[in-house]
């Protein structure tokens, strides 16, 4: 059917113009496609919009195959308005989380396949709900599924004061006995140790406190979520235990200073293969290994549904409470992702629509 121009409809909007700087991008109104909805896709009033260190690495042209000019953000929760005729899993009035890990989601108004949908619990409110997909899901898979991690077991947590940290020490302490080494600026070292972090060092210089603090002797990690990735790779491997997990899940390393980066520099500076021998993975019983949200809800989304059930039966229960740092407006966008790069925030930041 052609769309008719009564349909066309202006949204409020989170556009990249070109990959780069803050100044590329602009919010303004922009066309929300007017056939909606095609047959698994619904469409959603928008509440708030949760941001993540991703949005950087998007603006910044480090994510794959994204044309521009695009809309950016990954998550975001609101209130089904119309359904596809196959949708089957929502109906209207329904209040829904979505997470895209390629964009497209700072939106006023979102049309989004349900498969990247989820449906919330009346108990869990937006403000919080808001905070769950990107970070618990990210911390859920990567400790359990990947980093199997055990009770009595250590684990080293990077950046432990930020939204997916603090979620990898909450999902943590579920298990018992296990001790969470966290790293984070010198500042939130309060605040994680309230959150369960057993012992914490500063990001910067992590190495240099573990060991003159003699935490290395005290504590050979059996898993580490890194999410420094290059150089610091190594690092990791130096740190491991005998049948030791690391488990890569980013590259902030990446953002330092904020200088541009064109793509041999980014190619060369990703994650750091190079170091990392077969020989010694399997002299030392280690393992190496990645975890990419956006992927698994691409290609099993039923996987990730029913972690995000779990995750929600949790926060129901109190097990889990995600710390929300910051509410900023939408005007407030660039703001509000340089509350993560400058290294501020502690726990979720968020926009209200
Ligand atoms: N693989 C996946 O599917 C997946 C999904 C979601 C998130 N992630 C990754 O998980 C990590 C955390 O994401 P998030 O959204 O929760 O962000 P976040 O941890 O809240 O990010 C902000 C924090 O990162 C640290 N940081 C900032 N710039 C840094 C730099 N240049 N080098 C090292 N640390 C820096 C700072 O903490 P301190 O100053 O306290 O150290 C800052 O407060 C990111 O690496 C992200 O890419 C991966």
């Amino acid at each position: 059917m052609e769309p008719t121009e009564s349909k066309n409809r202006f949204v409020d909007s989170v556009i990249l113009t070109q990959f780069g700087e803050y100044d590329s991008i602009k919010v303004k109104k922009s066309l929300l496609e007017p056939d909606c909805c095609d047959k698994f896709e619904i469409e959603v009033k928008v509440t708030y919009w949760g941001v993540n260190f991703a949005d950087i690495y998007l603006r910044k042209g480090l994510i794959p195959n994204i044309k521009l000019p695009s809309v950016i953000g990954l998550e975001c929760i609101g209130v089904v308005e119309n359904i596809g005729s196959e949708v089957q899993l929502f109906t209207k009035g329904q209040r829904v989380l979505c997470y895209s890990g390629t964009g497209g989601l700072y939106r006023s108004v979102v049309i989004i396949h349900q498969k990247y949908c989820f449906l919330v619990p009346d108990e869990i409110e937006d403000e919080i709900a808001v905070a769950l997909p990107a970070n618990y899901l990210t911390a859920y898979f990567s400790l359990f599924h990947i980093g199997n991690l055990r009770e009595g077991e250590k684990v080293l947590v990077h950046s432990c004061a930020g939204g997916v940290g603090w979620a990898i020490t909450q999902l943590a302490k579920t298990l018992n006995n296990v001790t969470v080494v966290g790293t984070a600026s010198n500042s939130k070292h309060e605040e994680v140790r309230k959150n369960g972090v057993t012992h914490v060092v500063n990001s910067n210089n992590y190495q240099e406190e573990l060991r003159s603090n003699k935490i290395t002797s005290e504590y050979v990690f059996d898993v580490i979520i890194d999410n420094i990735g290059g150089h610091n790779i190594d690092i990791s491997l130096s740190l491991l235990n005998t049948f030791g997990r690391v488990v890569v899940i980013g590259a902030n390393h990446i953002i330092s200073g904020e200088k541009k980066l064109n793509f041999l520099q980014f190619m060369k500076s990703w994650w750091n293969t190079k170091n990392i021998r077969v020989v010694d993975l399997i002299i030392n019983n280690w393992i190496v290994a990645g975890l990419n949200l956006a992927n698994l809800i691409e290609n099993t989304p039923e996987k990730v549904h029913d972690v995000m059930n779990i995750i929600f039966e949790m926060c129901i229960n109190g097990k889990i409470k995600p710390r929300i740092d910051s509410v900023y407006n939408i005007n407030e966008v660039t703001d509000a992702m340089k509350k993560l790069a400058n290294r501020k925030n502690i726990g979720k930041v968020i926009i209200k629509i």
